[in-house]
């Protein structure tokens, strides 16, 4: 099947369909740097992939409403990571099966077979979520779709579902190459309701074998949804580990939906984590090392990161959105975005521990759209000094605002969105959110306010908190200061 086949209508239209306009308030909502779709619903980054100087944004998309359904692959594309052009949807669902997250390869081996001389298949291993309609309902299996034009259309392989275990908690394929020529593609894909990833290796990503489980391990307060595997820098070191990701919904550190990791070591089949040597956590099995959140807002989630990306740079995207209240956001007829492209490596402690920084790609100084506020302070933040920088409408004392805080004895950072604009369309979105400081002494921070999403990142991208807001007018920097 091709893309010129619409999309079905799976679900009933919801009773709140948001109206087809924008007011102008929600246009100032709109991000410039985060992507949105144009006049539709969006989850999960899916497919991030980097091929021929193009990257490529896949997303789960309801092409025909603003609320959650018909789930397909919407699509966008970039060359600069922060200016973004919406494709056509890349792969629509059917009333049989909805197209649920995944990733996307260039099969440059011709491993799969779709490629003619020539020819470069890019392929999509998706989930297929089988409707009522289907004759497996309720059932979650892989999938492949390819396209022989760089992306541009897609068509379902033949012999699709090529992993089905007869499972419906079995999701979000997260596939990439593993070793050189003599290499193999691995999979890593969650039982979400067991909070395992399972690990599947393939010669021709059409024949998956298991070699492997991770989990339960950390936070399970919900379901494991969207992992992700791959190599990062150990910073100054030399050395390389294995970040595993896996997004839990809920029970994320905020509350609701969240991102967490996992850092350890990967033979090709097998992930390891780092344990603690010894002692009664170890002999308690509670002896995880090397993990923590991604991201301590409430609006980070469903995480992964591009494929193929030129010197080795790890790049990812997150859904800027939270499971909570992701229906009750007030834009329209667009709703959710993404987050900041960001570049990750590793930091490790005196004490050997690894912990993930992150750096947004940001546009140039040159480059920057009006209204996308980009204010890099330079704080001192030590024990015994709390600081803080209010972000607001405007200078008068009813003026919407974010207030954020660094407290240098409790080392934390917190963002607090109590009264930043439109809070009451959910008891879950108006809240602080704090996020540890691993150093002692943190010198800067990085703030970014674009339409309806915040991003603060400090401890040179060691702490982020990710929130929503939607303010009455743009957030401009109105105060900073230590508090007594
Ligand atoms: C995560 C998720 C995935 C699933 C997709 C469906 O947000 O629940 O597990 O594939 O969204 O849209």
């Amino acid at each position: 099947m091709t893309n010129t086949s619409g999309p079905a209508a799976l679900e009933p239209p919801a009773a709140t369909e948001a109206p087809a306009i924008e007011t102008p308030t929600q246009q100032h909502w709109r991000p410039r740097v985060h992507f949105t779709a144009r006049d539709s619903w969006l989850n999960d980054p899916n497919g991030l992939l980097h091929h021929e100087g193009v990257y490529h944004l896949f997303f789960q998309n309801n092409p025909s409403g603003s609320t959650w359904g018909n789930m397909s692959w919407g699509h966008a594309t970039s060359q600069d990571l922060t200016t973004w052009q919406e494709q056509p949807v890349a792969i629509a669902c059917t009333p049989q099966e909805h197209v649920y997250s995944g990733s996307a390869v260039a099969d440059v081996r011709n491993t799969a077979g779709f490629a003619g001389p020539g020819q470069c298949a890019l392929v999509a291993i998706y989930t297929s979520a089988y409707t009522e309609h289907s004759h497996r309902p309720g059932v979650q299996a892989q999938s492949l779709a390819y396209s022989l034009d760089a992306g541009r259309t897609w068509r379902r392989y033949a012999g699709n579902p090529v992993l089905d275990i007869g499972a419906r908690d079995f999701r979000d394929p997260k596939v990439f190459w593993y070793g050189g020529d003599d290499g193999h593609w691995v999979m890593v894909v969650v039982e979400a309701s067991e909070h395992r990833v399972a690990v599947y290796t393939s010669a021709d990503l059409k024949e998956w074998t298991l070699t492997s489980r991770f989990g339960p391990a950390h936070a399970t307060g919900g379901v494991w949804e969207c992992p992700d595997l791959f190599p990062l820098p150990v910073r100054g070191t030399g050395q390389v580990r294995w970040v595993l990701l896996v997004s839990l919904n809920p029970g994320g550190i905020a509350g609701g939906s969240g991102t967490q990791y996992f850092v350890g070591h990967f033979d090709g089949t097998t992930f390891t984590p780092e344990r603690l040597s010894s002692g009664a956590a170890a002999a308690a099995g509670e002896d995880l090392r090397d993990f923590d959140w991604l991201d301590h807002g409430r609006d980070y989630y469903a995480a992964v990161s591009f494929n193929d990306v030129p010197d080795g740079r790890r790049l990812t995207i997150g859904w800027a959105g939270n499971w909570d209240y992701a229906a009750s956001t007030p834009t329209a007829p667009w709703r959710s975005a993404m987050s900041l492209v960001r570049e990750l490596d590793l930091v490790r402690d005196a004490g050997g521990r690894h912990r993930i920084a992150q750096r947004p790609v940001l546009p140039t100084d040159g480059a920057r759209p009006e209204n996308l506020l980009v204010h890099r302070v330079q704080v001192p933040c030590g024990p015994g000094q709390r600081w803080q920088l209010v972000l607001a409408t405007g200078e008068g004392d009813d003026d919407d605002r974010v207030s954020i805080v660094l407290d240098g004895d409790e080392r934390t950072l917190s963002c607090d969105r109590t009264r930043s604009g439109a809070v009451d369309f959910h008891p879950a979105f108006p809240g602080v959110d704090s996020a540890p400081l691993l150093s002692e002494q943190v010198s800067e921070v990085l703030v970014v306010a674009d339409g309806c999403v915040l991003e603060v990142y400090a401890d040179g991208g060691l702490s982020t908190i990710t929130q929503l807001v939607f303010p009455a007018a743009p957030l401009r920097r109105l105060h900073q200061g230590a508090l007594d």
